[in-house]
């Protein structure tokens, strides 16, 4: 290809982007092609839509909003035993959104290979799987494993499964696919960006964008073929979730609810996390810095907050519903604008700029709880933050390493105790091998308990 397609020129002029054409007579042959092939997959026509729209929207908040309704916050044995049944015959998979690109946390690995175990040093990606791993042994059923990657996290994340014998879980199990991506472009021009000469600035499309990956790799289908009726949703950022927690899958199974959440109390007005919200009957999550801050901090006559329902994004969905929404139309999920700050190729001063602290770049990006309002019947649980939202989103301060493992370390001391069992201050750390709750951890220690008390009193014996 010695010239740019005739089709794609027109078309690039057409809506101002001619300058991703930058250094073509300097490009190799593989190199032309690839840009080809990238620009092939744009549709500019809506990302100068997206952008225009950046510019005009100022408030996309529904007309009504109310505070959403919580069910109780702790479960019935029925519900646990509903959601365990769930669990022993299969019709549960689970869903890890690890495609981020951790621009916070400032890492070059993915974020799953973050070390967070607060004595283990095992990383996010370790944690998660052992509870899968644990699920599958303590239900007898291997649990299926679903990692979302992206181009930034995709090749690592595979290799470090790979190098450690996915972590005791068969190879079958975990299943990864690559969510898709969408090109930033300037934030005062709306041209796309370059990340070299020949080369488009792509970035994954969000988490939101794990719907129609889902559906694109066939997973979808092949869940619903193996009898797979409800996905438990969960970010690689919270070392603390309880995966797959069977009261709640018991709960959302036995109300007929097509997604449902958990929340954790919010209590400070401007934390950052979403907050879930009643509109005309449906479920919607605002996001924090689109909620207006006379509404969050708006309280009832008790004195807490009226919006109070913070999304630590943990939820469980019905595959049915899932299905419904990857065929609705592409906007039924809309894309959103994210201003980052953005390192780049600029093709007029044939350099690479480096924002200076300002916002340079928007990004589009879809997000999983746009969903939400999509489901006919939902239901929200709160949950305790101390036993289940420990995010690591910064480098430092709040909600970082630092302030997750001590997450860590308060809930495992307190599991301990309630186990009879004194750290006196000590940092521990409970592998989820041995047990991913309160209960399990303390009937482990009686049986060992009664296990030693028997042994002793049978004659002499070795405790080994
Ligand atoms: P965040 O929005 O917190 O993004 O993602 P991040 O990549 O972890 O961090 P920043 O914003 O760049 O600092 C929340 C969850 O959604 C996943 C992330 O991997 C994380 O589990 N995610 C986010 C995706 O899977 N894909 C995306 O495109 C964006």
């Amino acid at each position: 290809m010695s010239t740019p397609p005739a089709e794609l020129r027109e078309r690039l002029r057409r809506h101002h982007q001619d300058h991703v054409l930058y250094g073509w007579d300097q490009l190799d042959h593989t190199q032309r092609a690839q840009l080809v092939e990238q620009l092939a997959a744009i549709d500019l026509a809506e990302l100068e839509n997206l952008y225009r729209q950046v510019l005009t929207t100022k408030n996309t908040l529904p007309d009504s909003l109310e505070p959403v309704p919580l069910t109780a916050p702790t479960f019935t044995a029925e519900e646990k035993a509903r959601g365990e049944d769930a669990l022993r015959q299969g019709q549960v998979a689970v869903l890890l959104v690890a495609g981020g690109q951790a621009t916070r946390l400032k890492t070059s690995e993915p974020k799953g290979m973050f070390p967070v175990g607060a004595v283990s040093g095992a990383t996010l990606y370790q944690i998660h799987a052992e509870k899968v791993l644990a699920l599958s042994r303590r239900y007898r059923r291997p649990l299926l494993f679903l990692i979302m990657t992206s181009p930034a996290t995709d090749a690592p994340t595979r290799a470090y499964f790979e190098e450690n014998n996915y972590f005791g879980l068969a190879r079958t199990q975990v299943r990864f696919f690559q969510q898709g991506t969408m090109p930033a472009v300037g934030a005062d021009t709306g041209q796309l960006l370059l990340a070299a000469p020949g080369k488009l600035l792509l970035s994954p499309n969000g988490h939101g964008g794990a719907f129609t990956a889902l559906a694109d790799s066939g997973l979808l289908s092949e869940l619903m073929d193996r009898g797979v009726e409800h996905l438990f949703y969960f970010q690689v950022d919270n070392p603390l979730v309880k995966v797959c927690d069977p009261g709640f899958l018991g709960r959302h199974i036995a109300t007929a609810a097509e997604a449902s959440s958990k929340v954790v109390i919010k209590t400070d007005p401007a934390e950052k996390v979403g907050v879930l919200v009643a509109s005309r009957g449906r479920c919607a999550i605002i996001e924090y810095s689109l909620l207006p801050p006379e509404l969050a901090a708006a309280r009832e006559a008790g004195g807490e907050l009226r919006f109070r329902a913070g999304s630590p994004a943990i939820h469980v969905f019905r595959m049915t519903y899932l299905q419904r929404v990857t065929e609705m139309a592409a906007d039924s999920l809309p894309y959103r604008p994210a201003f980052k700050e953005v390192e780049h190729f600029d093709p007029q001063r044939g350099d690479v700029v480096k924002p200076a602290g300002q916002a340079n770049a928007v990004k589009f990006e879809r997000f999983i709880f746009d969903a939400l309002p999509h489901a006919e019947r939902w239901l929200v649980v709160p949950t305790a933050r101390a036993e289940e939202f420990a995010p690591i989103k910064n480098a430092h301060g709040p909600d970082s390493p630092e302030t997750a493992r001590a997450a860590m370390i308060a809930l495992h001391t307190q599991w301990l105790a309630q186990a009879g069992i004194d750290t006196r201050g000590h940092p521990v750390e409970i592998s989820p091998l041995l047990a991913l709750d309160a209960e399990e951890l303390a009937e482990k220690i009686h049986a060992q308990t009664v296990l030693l008390q028997e042994k002793v009193l049978h004659g002499p014996h070795v405790l080994r």
